[in-house]
Order: structure tokens, then sequence, then C-alpha cells
């Protein structure tokens, strides 16, 4: 494998990361989904990966928002992250999670959410939302829906109701 660069997405690489997350996912879905993202302005932070100067991976976060017995809060969702299928297991997925976090913590966020395999993201942290008294709006396996603190206690105040952006319907 040639050298492992993680960037912030370009607006040139919009046709390389639809191929990564239709090559990754095996239909359309992510791909539209992440340019109806951008189109309504909800990216806080879009990273790519390039091996050998290809774009070979790509990693989203948007906002969410949590409504609780006490009122509003907000957080991050990571969705959706993609390898192309050639590429995967070799630790792109990670640091593209590990740079992405980096970047949305140096953006001031604290809390983050996502819907994804449950033996994979606790190396980063997350852990089960449930436990931060988290429900997810739409029907997703509990053990799938995980939540990070990227401060202590960030979640303490925040529990409820998990909203994706109204995008997400068709993924
Ligand atoms: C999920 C996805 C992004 C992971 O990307 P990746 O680059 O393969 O991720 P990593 O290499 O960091 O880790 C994946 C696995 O490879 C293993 N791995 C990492 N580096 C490795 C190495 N050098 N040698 C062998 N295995 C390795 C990891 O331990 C991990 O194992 P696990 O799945 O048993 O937990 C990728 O598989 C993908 O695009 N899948 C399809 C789309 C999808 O499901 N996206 C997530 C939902 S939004």
């Amino acid at each position: 494998m040639g050298e492992l660069t993680v960037r912030a997405e370009r607006p040139t690489d919009a046709a390389a990361v639809r191929r990564v997350n239709e090559e990754a996912f095996g239909r359309r879905a992510e791909a539209d989904l992440v340019e109806q993202l951008h189109a309504a302005g909800k990216v806080v932070a879009s990273l790519v990966a390039e091996v050998a100067g290809e774009v070979v991976g790509h990693i989203l976060f948007s906002p969410v928002a949590i409504e609780g017995a006490r009122g509003r809060c907000d957080a991050l969702a990571l969705a959706p992250m993609a390898v192309l299928p050639a590429h995967q297991r070799r630790g792109i997925g990670r640091r593209l999670v590990e740079e992405g976090i980096m970047a949305c913590k140096e953006l001031g966020h604290t809390r983050i959410v996502l819907v994804g395999h449950p033996e994979y993201y606790p190396w980063f942290g997350f852990r089960p939302a449930v436990r931060y008294g988290l429900r997810c709006a739409f029907d997703a396996p509990e053990e799938a829906f995980m939540a990070l603190e990227l401060a202590p206690g960030a979640w303490q105040d925040c529990a409820g109701t998990v909203r994706f952006a109204p995008e997400f319907a068709g993924v």
C-alpha cells in the first residue's frame, strides 16, 4: 500500500466520494445522502483517505438533535463511512474515525453518535448509547446504536431521543 493521507474533503472530490460510497455499500443511497447533506449545508466535517493520489475512503459528520425531558441539545452523527472494498481491513477506516473525531473535537464538539458494527467502534471509545440514556428515533438494533463523549460528562444533561437529519430517511 502507498502512503495513506487523510485530509478534508474538497469540492473537487465529489465524484470520487460518490464512487467510494457506492462501491463500499453496493448501492446509491449513501452516496445520495452525502450529496444531500452537502447541498443542505449540514456537513460539519467530511474527510477523505487518499492512497497514491486516489480517494479510497470517506467519513462524514452531520448534526443531530436530541430531544430530552429538559429540552433540546446537540450532537454529531458519524455517518456514512466507507472504504473501497479493495482497500478494506488495512486500518484506513480506523484512521478516518480517529482523524474525524479529532476534527470534530477541534471544532468544539463534545458528543458523537452512530449506528454501526458493535464490535468495531468501542475501540474508539464508543459505548452503547442506551447507557447515556439515549434512544434512536428510528428503528436501530440497540447494540448498534452507540455514543462517544469527547469531554468527561458530556452526555450528562443530554439524554433523550436522537433525531438524525431528515436526509437520513432514505438510507
Ligand atoms: C466499515 C468500513 C468503513 C471499515 O473500513 P476498513 O478500512 O476496512 O476498517 P479497518 O481496516 O480500520 O478495520 C476493519 C477491520 O479490519 C481489521 N483490521 C484493521 N487493520 C488490519 C490489518 N492491518 N490486518 C488485518 N485486519 C485489520 C480491524 O480489526 C477490523 O476488524 P473487525 O471488522 O473484525 O473489527 C468498511 O468495511 C466499509 O466501507 N464497509 C462498507 C460500508 C459500511 O458498512 N460502512 C459502515 C456503516 S456507516
